[in-house]
């Protein structure tokens, strides 16, 4: 498979989402100290393949974002990831921006680096088997904040990024995070969220990408992690999709939701309601790292005797995720989780 169009669709396949294994070495190096693991090469490794080889998760896991060291690592019995998951059906990508860093005039705001140079590396990566990339914007939320400039110039740079990916035959995700820090309510992650969408697509189709061969990985529409009152599920579900509904064409094939700090059992809750409001015109999918892993490396927890049950546990979260795609999840299901730890 080669053609743009179709990596996009099969990312978002009925029945499939995507695992974002692609922490960098701050953010790996703080999820395993959550767990007690100090992050070294190869406590990385075998926590990742740990993951990758999952029996039967290609059932469920369409694409891998990967970190670039892990693309260039191999599998316990020694073959290349990228090879491994090729041939276990899953599609490998790669993170290829590197880091929200903070906009010079602009306090408390950041846009994300790694535009120099990219287009040698794109074409290494594709060399190496990669079949898609992220791009990851953060966009924060607070008194004065964020301002147009912010939104503008990190719209530019995912638009660079996304013709730039396209012209090697890698599929762009165009990921976009108006971050739940703060204690805004939904109205506010809403009305921030449609200026960062319109400002996106705006660049992107200035820039010439090309819609049906890429992915949009945005947050959902939700009342900050300070806010006082948590939003029911249905008024998740029914304000992120009419959000998008308003900014993303219907040619783009696909959505696929971040987590961003939402627990497993609700980021699979709230895209199951989504689906089930469904038809929409695009597919909505996942693209979840700590919804997927959680359990996993809570379970695993440095451990290498605990390898196959943090596998379970990681099958479990992504056949539950695989059941909100089709607006079948119900939480009754949990009851099937292996227990943590
Ligand atoms: P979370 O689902 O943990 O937000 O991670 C997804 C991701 O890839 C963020 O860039």
């Amino acid at each position: 498979m080669t053609n743009l169009h179709d990596i996009a669709r099969a990312l978002v396949a009925p029945g499939k989402g995507i695992l974002a294994a692609d922490e960098s070495f701050p953010t790996i190096a703080k999820r395993f100290a959550s767990v007690g693991v100090e992050s070294t090469e190869p406590s990385r490794r075998t926590y990742r393949t740990m993951l990758f080889g999952t029996p039967g998760i290609a059932e469920f896991i369409s694409g891998v974002i990967l970190f670039d060291e892990t693309l260039r690592q191999s599998m316990p019995d020694g073959r290349p990831i990228p090879e491994a998951l090729a041939a276990a059906g899953v599609l490998p990508g790669i993170k290829v921006d590197r880091g929200a860093k903070p906009l010079a005039g602009f306090e408390g705001e950041k846009v994300t680096e790694g535009l120099d140079g990219l287009r040698d590396r794109l074409e290494e990566y594709a060399g190496l088997g990669a079949r898609f990339a992220k791009w990851r914007a953060v966009i924060a939320i607070g008194a004065d904040r964020p301002s147009g400039f912010c939104i503008e110039a990190n719209a530019h740079a995912l638009a660079r990024y996304a013709a730039l990916c396209q012209e090697v035959g890698l599929v762009p995700i165009v990921e976009p995070e108006v971050l739940m820090d703060g204690d805004h309510d939904l109205d506010r992650c809403d009305a921030v969220t449609r200026a960062t969408l319109q400002a996106v697509f705006a660049a992107l189709f200035r820039h010439r990408v090309d819609y049906e061969g890429m992915l949009l990985k945005p947050n959902m529409v939700l009342p900050g992690k300070d806010h006082p009152k948590k939003a029911p599920v249905e008024t998740v579900a029914r304000r992120t999709v009419a959000c998008l509904r308003a900014c993303v064409p219907a040619a783009v094939p696909g959505i696929v939701f971040l987590s961003g700090g939402q627990s497993d059992e609700e980021a699979t809750a709230h895209l199951d309601a989504m689906n089930r409001l469904g038809p929409h015109p695009w597919e909505l999918s996942f693209s979840y790292g700590r919804a997927l892993q959680q359990a996993a490396l809570k379970t695993w927890a440095g451990d290498d005797g605990k390898i196959e049950a943090a596998q379970r546990a990681f099958h479990h979260r992504a056949r539950m995720n695989s059941a909100a795609r089709h607006g079948r999840y119900d939480v009754s299901m949990e009851k099937d989780a292996p227990a943590v730890g």
